[in-house]
């Protein structure tokens, strides 16, 4: 079951799609100093998150400095309670850090009114959940159209562009089924394909297989790096296993809310290899 912080991210992420669709702001020019991030999407600088509970206080990130490049596929790990979900929240702009600076693209995300940050939210960022988030009542080709009404293209084309995606993550014999008449993978999928709807330069994803059996979430995983070496998109990924966090370039492992190691995976040029003839078993077992 979800929790409340989840049901939590499931409204904000909806009145994310609502708020940018109604009310398009300007969307705001890259820093001046561009030449200095030029390839790097991410960066942190001293990152804090401080939660006050009225007399609790909470150091959820304790100064984070963080650079990922663009093409990049980064596993953050650590103990439950060390900050990850609070990263990757921050990362993609659903909250923002106390102290310390964000640049996205080059953008200095602490300066944006809330409006301007769902825009940059809509435009540059995906999101999958390990709770999947799809609303119950569309079904998967109006779940993946959802997130491009922001995009004032036409419903046509909305429905082509949901159409070729559902058919990249597998599912176009399922487009009319409703998420309850879906499996949790199918639903994990109408997720991912839901967060490539807007072609983002980054995609989140916290724990996305926590709620999938093993061979699911392995497949989950590995489409997930297919579509990150087709597409080129930087990919961030929440996991507590190691044999997903190897499959990445990098992992960074955190700690009482700082970054305490950052290694290499250790199978991602095996999973670079797998990739090439990479079939999953729902196309071999498509009916
Ligand atoms: N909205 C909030 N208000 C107050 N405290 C919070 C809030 N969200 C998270 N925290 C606290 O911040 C700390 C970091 O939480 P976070 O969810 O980032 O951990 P996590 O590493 O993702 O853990 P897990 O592996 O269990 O998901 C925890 O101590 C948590 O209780
Ligand atoms: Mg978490």
């Amino acid at each position: 079951m979800a929790g409340t912080r989840e049901r939590e991210i499931g409204r904000n992420l909806k009145a994310g799609y609502r708020r940018a669709a109604a009310k398009p702001a300007a969307m705001p020019a890259p820093a001046k100093n561009m030449e200095e991030c030029e390839k790097t999407v991410l960066r942190l600088q001293g990152v804090t998150k401080r939660y006050t509970l009225g007399e609790t206080i909470v150091d959820a990130l304790r100064g984070v400095d963080l650079e990922v490049k663009k093409g990049d596929s980064i596993s953050i790990m650590g103990p439950s309670g060390s900050g990850k979900s609070t990263l990757l929240h921050i990362l993609g702009c659903l909250d923002i850090p106390s102290t310390g600076k964000y640049y996205l693209d080059g953008i200095d995300v602490s300066t944006l009114s809330s409006d301007a940050l769902a825009q940059v939210r809509a435009k540059k960022i995906g999101f999958v959940f390990q709770f999947f988030y799809l609303i119950p009542s569309l079904n998967a080709v109006e779940n993946v159209m959802l997130p491009m009404v922001f995009d004032s293209v036409g419903e046509e084309e909305r429905f082509r562009r949901a159409e070729k995606l559902l058919n990249d993550v597998g599912l176009s014999h399922r487009m009319y089924h409703k998420p309850n008449e879906l499996s949790g993978g199918e639903r994990q999928r109408v997720a991912i394909a839901r967060a490539l709807s807007q072609e983002p330069a980054v995609l989140l994803a916290d724990e996305p297989t926590g709620n999938l059996d093993s061979v699911v979430g392995e497949e989950i995983i590995s489409l997930f790096h297919k579509l990150h070496h087709d597409k080129c998109i930087t990919l961030v990924t929440v996991t507590h296993d190691p044999g997903i966090a190897n499959y990445s370039d990098k992992i960074i492992y955190i700690k009482d809310g700082r970054v305490v190691d950052i290694s290499k995976g250790k199978n991602h040029a095996a999973l670079k290899e797998r990739l090439k003839t990479f079939v999953p078993s729902w196309e071999k077992n498509k009916r």
